[in-house]
Formats: structure tokens, sequence, C-alpha cells
């Protein structure tokens, strides 16, 4: 096996053999990805999120102190006394599990006051919290849309999303691309029920932000819902970081606000906010909720406090600014193709996943830990280093990050690059 003639894509699609046939070859091609230091997947870490990271590292076998450049914990709020503390304390008051489903006996109270903390921080009338953010997107999306309705999709939505859809009618449009909205609200017009539009407020493998407020006043003209998908945005944008609604000042306008407790509140779980009556539907009808134990207890009294610091500690989104802004003008003039990231994610778009690999490879060597993203997290000719960056990177940090990436810049020659047709864009 030469696995540099492959890509994951290839063993994703492959329809026609036995399912142990299929991971036996995808195992043989990771044995020569290990081989050749070309899997930077599943590293260990002995310390957990931070701005420096300790990992076990598979091909010395000791461990190596890191700069982490892929953590969504843009805030460090996992790190932060007060959601420690929290925590803890609700670990001594409640024990470790809530111990049944949230229907059925897993309700605590500070799963109430954790609802209400989110649906007053999202401006909305309530909320329905759940263990992961992608169970919140897959299961609230297939308890509300049916058979004869449609989910109108920016075609780089998460892969949440997509799955939540799977018992309804899809329609993608073009990447935050109005024209082609329009187009697709007009074809469905007159043929579907309910037609709700999904995009994600800022995108994941991206980090740009979503034209939300044209969004909402498209759909909303054309008789459709809108939903966003707050996960990279929570904490990260709006004035007090609130996210998508209060950066375009349409707070109260967006149907459905949901996102994940994972990424800047740095704890785990997802949440749906809206009007009572969704919430409630949801509450009853939504699979990953009704049939899933409830949320830990210390990690509502976590996920409380994280909110309670964006609010009363702006000076942390400020620093996390300070560095998107260095890191990207440095990343620019350095000519790395960075899509449109406009937040605290940051592509280096190669399309070509071998060099992906060693790019990857050599920045865990040089000490700095990224993630190689390819099919199908994006599409075949865009694959990328994907980095994030937290508002404790130091200066240091990141220079020491832009000084190896100049080097691997030249060496690899993927510096001002033609940017990719938007034709060649597949959806993922
Ligand atoms: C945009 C987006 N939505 C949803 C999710 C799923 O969230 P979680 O990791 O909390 O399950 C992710 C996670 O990676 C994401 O990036």
């Amino acid at each position: 096996m030469n696995s540099k003639k492959y890509s994951l894509a290839d063993f994703y699609d492959i329809d026609d053999m036995d399912m142990m046939d299929r991971a036996k070859f995808f195992y043989e091609y990771l044995e020569d990805i290990h081989k050749n230091h070309h899997s930077q997947y599943r590293r260990i870490s002995l310390n957990g999120s931070g701005p420096m990271m300790s990992i076990f590292d598979p091909y010395t076998g000791i461990e190596k102190e890191m700069i982490y450049m892929a953590s969504n914990d843009y805030l460090n709020l996992t790190r932060h006394p007060r959601t420690i503390q929290a925590g803890r304390s609700a670990l001594e008051k409640y024990g470790t599990g809530a111990g049944s489903v949230p229907l059925l006996g897993g309700t605590l109270d500070i799963h109430i006051d954790l609802e209400k903390r989110v649906a007053a921080f999202k401006g909305c009338e309530s909320s329905i919290i759940y263990t992961n953010g992608f169970g919140s997107n897959c299961g609230s999306i297939a308890a509300l849309l049916r058979e004869n309705d449609v989910a109108i999709l920016d075609m780089l939505v998460h892969a949440s999303i997509i799955d939540g859809c799977k018992g309804t009618h899809m329609e993608y449009f073009r990447h935050n691309n109005m024209n082609s909205l329009e187009k697709v609200l007009q074809k469905c017009k007159d043929k579907f029920r309910t037609k709700l539009v999904i995009v994600d407020g800022v995108y994941s493998m991206d980090g740009d932000i979503s034209h939300l407020d044209k969004i909402v006043e498209l759909a909303h003209r054309y008789g459709a819902y809108v939903m966003v998908d707050e996960a990279h945005a929570t904490g990260v944008i709006g004035k007090n970081g609130r996210g998508t609604p209060e950066h375009f000042n349409i707070e109260g306008k967006v149907d459905i606000v949901a996102g994940t407790f994972s990424k800047a509140l740095g704890v785990v779980g997802g949440f749906v906010a809206g009007k009572n009556e969704i919430i409630e539907y949801l509450h009853y009808y939504s699979r990953p909720y009704m049939f899933s134990t409830a949320q830990t207890p210390q990690t509502a009294a976590s996920l409380i406090e994280a909110m309670n610091v964006i609010e009363d500690e702006p000076e942390l989104r400020m620093k996390l600014w300070k560095n998107i802004n260095y890191f990207r003008e440095n990343l620019l003039s350095l000519g790395f193709n960075m899509g449109n990231s406009q937040t605290a994610i940051f592509p280096v778009i190669i399309g070509n996943d071998v060099k992906v690999r060693e790019v990857c490879r050599e920045m865990h060597e040089a000490g700095i830990y990224v993630n190689p993203v390819q099919y199908p997290a994006v599409s075949r000719k865009l694959s990328r280093v994907r980095m994030s960056i937290m508002c404790n990177h130091t200066k240091e940090h990141l220079d020491r990050v832009l000084d190896v990436l100049e080097h691997l810049g030249k060496k690899y020659d993927i510096v001002n690059r033609p940017k990719v047709k938007v034709e060649d864009v597949e959806i993922a």
C-alpha cells in the first residue's frame, strides 16, 4: 500500500465492498500513513486545552510541548478559575451524573437555570439543552422538518445539520450568496409546507461570517424561517459576545438560534433557543433529548458561569481579537490563501492532500499543533491546514508559527496560488 496515492475521501466513497474488507483496506492505508509520519489525528493530549499543549508524540514515544493552534476553546474558559469552581461545587452538591433522561427524572434545577441563562444570553424566549452540539442540530431539525418540508442549506453548513435533514427535502445555495439563495427560495416557494433556511453563524472550516441580516430579510420575504448554528460565533462575535444576531443587530429576528457549548464556552453540549412553543415541542419530540441521559450537573454549572464570565470579562474577547487581527494581517502578507476568514479560524488552503499532510508533519516536528482538513470535511479541491487561535496565545507563539509557515510556504510552493473556481467547489 502506498498511502500517497490515496486520500481519506477514497475510502469514504467505496460502495462495493463488504464492511470488513473496506475496513481492512482502510487499515492498510492508516498503517502506511503512520509509517510516513503523515497522521496528525488523535494525538494524545496530556494536559488539556491551552495555548501550549503537552502531547504524547507517537513518532518519538516521548512527551512533546507544542504551541496548540487547533482549539475551539477561544477564550480558554476550560481553565478559567470561575468555570472550574462552579463545576466543582455542582459536583459536590449533585454528584457525578443526572441519573436519567430529562423527561423522566433527569432534569435538575441547575438544568433549568442553564436553559434560562442560555435563553437570556441569546435574547430568545426559552431554550432546550442537549448533551452535545451534534445531537442538538441533528435532533432538533429531524423533529421539526417532515417529508413535505424543505431545508435550504448554505453549502458549507456543518455535517450535523446535513444529517438532521435526511428525513426531509434538502436544497443547497452557494456559500453566503444571496442571489443563489433567492433562486432556491423562488423554486421552493409553492412546493413545500415548511421552508427552513439553515446557516452557520461562523463557518467552522473557513472562519467567515454568514450574511445573516440579509438571509433573514430574504427568507422572511419568501415565507421561510431561519435557523443559525452559533457554534463558532458564541463568545467570539457581537459586541457582548452573544454571537451573529448581535453582530448584525438583529437579535430576536432569527427564528431558531442553535449552538454548541463546546467551543468558546469551553465545556460540552448543545442548545436550541427560540419561541416557547418550538422549544416545548422539542422537549417532547427531539430524540437525542428524550432518549439520552441529561447533561452532568457540573457541565451545567460550568456553562452558566462561562456565560457570566463572557459578560463580566470582555477583556478576554478583546485579547482574542487583538490576536486574530495580528495573525490574519501577517498570514495575508505572507501570501497564503485564507479564503474569507474573518474570525479566530484560519484556513491555509492548499488543495493537495499530500502537501497538506507534509506541511502538518513539518509543523508537528517544529512543535506546532495544527490540523489537516480533507474531504469530506471540505471539498477535495480545498483541502487545507486549519488553525485556530486563543485569547492567551502570546505574540511570541504567533510569531513562531508565522516563521515556520513562511519557510513551508516557499518549500511546498503553497503561497500566491490561483484561487479555486466556485464551480469546482463541491458539497462535501
Ligand atoms: C458549526 C458546528 N456545529 C456543530 C458542531 C458540533 O458540536 P459539538 O462538537 O459540540 O458536538 C460543530 C463541531 O465541531 C461545529 O463546528
